[in-house]
């Protein structure tokens, strides 16, 4: 599992990236962690874990997409794609109501992500560029479910929230 997330990242934020995998799996008992396998090589993984809305009338479980490394041998088939949608799908089974991430819009808008200020969505950090926080809305979603969405502790322990420079 490693391995695919150093290579698809590269350098030290494929290590930073690596150490967030471990993390979750660690911190998170409900991570949603799938991946795609060929019979002697993992080539995606992803994984979905928890997270908060702020909303005015209560703290919304929601979930946060990341990471998604695809090796870079496999990437433009379609591997990254399927694992969205199927990790999309099970949350939705599971009455998971919001799906966010930070994330290239080009990428992500081709599986129905939509950037969330858009919706009334606030960013948890500055350091996010709005038009790379996107969310999407899944059917257990109410139109009162709006606010600042925040990331579990483990992103902020390991200041993986954000860009910095
Ligand atoms: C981004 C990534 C997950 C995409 O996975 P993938 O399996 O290659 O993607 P898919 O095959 O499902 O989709 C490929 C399509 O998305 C497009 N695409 C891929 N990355 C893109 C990006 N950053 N911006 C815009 N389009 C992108 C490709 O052009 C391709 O379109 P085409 O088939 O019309 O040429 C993969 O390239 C990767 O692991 N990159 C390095 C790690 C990373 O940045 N992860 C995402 C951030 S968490």
């Amino acid at each position: 599992m490693a391995t695919v997330v150093r290579t698809a990242f590269g350098g030290r934020h494929g290590d930073n990236v690596a150490e967030l995998v471990e993390a979750l799996r660690r911190d998170d008992p409900d991570v949603l962690s799938l991946v795609s396998e060929q019979p002697d090589e993992l080539v995606g993984h992803i994984m979905f874990s928890r997270a908060l809305l702020d909303a005015p009338r209560e703290l919304v479980p929601v979930r946060s997409l990341s990471p998604l490394p695809v090796a870079p041998h496999w990437q433009r088939r379609g591997v990254g794609t399927a694992l969205i949608r199927e990790g999309l799908r099970q949350l939705d089974e599971q009455g998971v109501p919001l799906v966010f991430l930070e994330g290239d819009p080009a990428y992500y808008s081709r599986t129905g992500f939509t950037p969330a200020a858009e919706h009334g969505f606030r960013r948890p950090s500055l350091r996010i560029p709005e038009a790379g926080f996107q969310v999407v809305k899944l059917s257990s979603y109410e139109p009162w479910m709006t606010g600042t969405f925040v990331y579990s502790n483990t992103f902020w322990d390991l200041d993986l929230v954000g860009l910095r420079h």
